[in-house]
């Protein structure tokens, strides 16, 4: 992996109503100088009002889902260039809860990692195995299947980062992390699945692979020192100003 600050990705998901949201970013602003990449994905409806908070900043906003259409008759749903004119950077794509409740297949994964590359967006793809995969010793398949579904055959240019997310599905929202050096294992099992589909030099240099399920404080750093380990998705632990700040110093 390609020596860059820690990326540290605060996931709002469908926890804090508009006015909680904007106290959450204004409270911050003050993580900046901490040196860490910092990405704040809050819900659709509060992106363009926290964009507005995080302008003049150096933390990025991204948000928690895509569709792959352009444009046209698609109810409900937002397009990447509307993402990008709220001023998002990132893109969360295949988050486990949007398999889990909405049905999302590799397939759509693929058409929605394409749709954000296409517009410029950094993916971040999410990947990961739930608790019966890993009991029936699938998870390192489940994972390279996953992985391998979503990238293959994309053409991706040089100057094209991509984030891709392990969270064991079995984890998230638990306050119980992985092992760490499970996370390590499954990291390798991820890189070398990405030097099968693409050159080895686009890999190191844009390829980053981070760790995410019940990240928070005390914790982070085990995850963040491991090798090929670029940063961490943190769910709960980003919704509290203190926890999150904390969190971003450890990391
Ligand atoms: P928690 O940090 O709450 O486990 O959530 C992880 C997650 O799903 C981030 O996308």
């Amino acid at each position: 992996m390609s020596q860059q600050k820690s990326l540290i990705i605060a996931n709002w998901k469908m926890k804090l109503g508009l006015n909680q949201a904007l106290d959450l970013a204004k409270s911050l602003k003050a993580v900046e100088a901490l040196g860490k990449e910092i990405v704040i994905c809050p819900s659709f409806a509060s992106l363009f009002p926290v964009s507005q908070v995080l302008k003049n900043t150096e933390l990025k906003l991204g948000a928690q889902d895509i569709f792959w259409e352009a444009s046209g008759a698609y109810t409900g749903e937002v397009s990447a260039s509307e993402l990008r004119d709220v001023g998002c950077q990132f893109v969360i794509i295949g988050h486990s809860e949007r398999r889990k409740y909405l049905s999302e297949t590799d397939e759509i994964v693929h058409k929605k990692v394409k749709a954000a590359l296409a517009a410029d967006l950094v993916p971040i793809i999410c990947v990961g195995e739930t608790f019966d995969q890993r009991q029936a010793g699938a998870a390192d398949y489940v994972l390279i299947q996953q992985v391998t579904k979503a990238l293959e055959g994309i053409d991706l240019r040089p100057d094209q980062p991509v984030v891709v997310a392990y969270e064991p599905v079995w984890v998230i929202g638990t306050g119980q992390a992985i092992d760490p050096p499970q996370a390590g294992h499954v990291h390798q099992v991820i890189r070398q699945t990405l030097i099968d589909l693409f050159p080895l030099e686009l890999v190191k240099n844009s390829f980053r692979i981070i760790y995410g399920g019940s990240v928070d404080r005390s914790n982070v750093s085990d995850f963040t020192n491991l090798e090929n380990t670029s940063g961490v998705l943190v769910g709960n632990a980003s919704l509290e100003a203190a926890e999150f700040i904390d969190l971003i110093k450890n990391a």
